[in-house]
């Protein structure tokens, strides 16, 4: 059986991706040191996956911990999602995203490289695109600056990658470019967790319904899009996962891969709550509010390339991923009664 490390195994999209491994007859080993997760996802992965997976808690930062777990386990990839994802606490305090996201980043490639790993799986991000000319983005549209110092260590990230592999490295690498992950296992076990008060949309939007919040607000409704809200590829966070196990059966000449992981459909904010009203039978109280700093109007992906060269397409739709969030957080807030 082939054994995968995960780092931050236990986070969102990382936890998602061990059950669709376990499925597809892959061992994944977890390090993770939880300070983005909780035992809660460890305790749905062991009943989703009848625990077919081991967790070691460490901080990849620390690379003797890191190296010692190349030293007692052998691994066939290496899928690397351990990172901070927040794109306003990124601005607050830049240097501990610079630190945990590009020396993790930069720790594991060495591991890789050292313990001779075949195959490395990176979680980058469409924020790599920047502000695009052309909303609807291909692996190819040129990079801008991101906007944030989160969208930099992604942005930096890939251009580490890229260095590493001018000289011949003995690794295949694929940048995984995910647009917006939203939903969570259909079972209800396993799903966002987000620490404090939420940034994404999706989090806001479900803690709003159970009451947690008192409303959402829209930042913005004069963007230059047709209801003027921004707009965004939504795509749920199993097909997300599912990427993953594509990626690891993936084989090229070229050492190095990009994808797009999206629906390669926009979604606006409003469309998002009408959607959402849809499926839970809600009328969810929003506000409209200012532009936040650092959004983006539109962007969407450009799925072909992924479609037919990693095989992969997302499966499911916007309403399903509304469902499955809703059903995840009506589940917490029943274990938190
Ligand atoms: N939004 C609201 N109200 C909220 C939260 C979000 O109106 O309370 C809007 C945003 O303005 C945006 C949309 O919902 O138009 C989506 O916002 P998210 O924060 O959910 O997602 P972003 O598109 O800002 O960020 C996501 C990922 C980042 C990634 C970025 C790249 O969270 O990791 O996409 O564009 F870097």
């Amino acid at each position: 059986m082939k054994q995968v490390l995960v780092t931050g195994g236990a986070g969102y999209i990382g936890s998602h991706t061990i059950v669709s491994l376990v499925e597809q007859g892959f061992y994944p080993i977890i390090v993770d040191d939880l300070r983005n997760s909780s035992r809660v996802i460890l305790d749905g992965l062991a009943e989703l996956t009848v625990d077919r997976f081991l967790f070691i808690p460490i901080d990849i930062c620390d690379k003797e911990a890191l190296f010692r777990v190349f030293d007692d386990h052998t691994f066939d990839a290496i899928i690397h999602f351990a990172a901070y994802k927040s794109v306003g606490e990124s601005c607050e305090v830049p240097l501990q995203y610079y630190q945990n996201n590009l020396i993790g980043l930069m720790n594991v490639l060495e591991a890789c490289s050292r313990y001779s790993i075949p195959k490395f799986v990176f979680s980058s991000s469409c924020t790599v695109y920047g502000e695009p000319d052309q909303k609807q983005v291909y692996e190819t549209t040129p990079k801008r600056l991101p906007e944030s110092p989160y969208g930099f260590t992604k942005w930096m990230g890939e251009q580490i990658i890229e260095d590493v592999h001018r000289n011949s490295v003995p690794f295949q690498t694929i940048c995984l470019r995910y647009f917006n992950p939203i939903g969570a296992h259909p079972s209800g076990l396993i799903g966002e967790l987000p620490v404090g008060i939420p940034n994404n949309l999706l989090p806001y939007i479900t803690q709003t319904a159970a009451g947690i919040r008192s409303h959402l607000t829209v930042f913005g409704n004069d963007y230059p899009t047709p209801d003027g809200t921004c707009i965004r590829d939504y795509v749920h966070v199993n097909d997300v996962a599912d990427a993953h196990v594509r990626a690891l059966l993936f084989t090229s000449e070229n050492p190095l891969s990009v994808f797009n992981i999206g629906t390669g459909k926009g979604t606006s904010v409003l469309e998002m709550i009408q959607y959402f009203n849809e499926v839970s039978g809600m009328d969810l109280p929003y506000h409209i509010g200012s532009r936040r700093a650092g959004d983006i109007t539109e962007i969407f992906a450009n799925v072909s390339y992924s479609n037919a060269t990693l095989g992969w397409r997302a499966k499911r739709n916007v309403k399903e991923a509304l469902n499955d969030a809703w059903n995840w957080e009506k589940r917490q807030a029943k274990s938190n009664d």
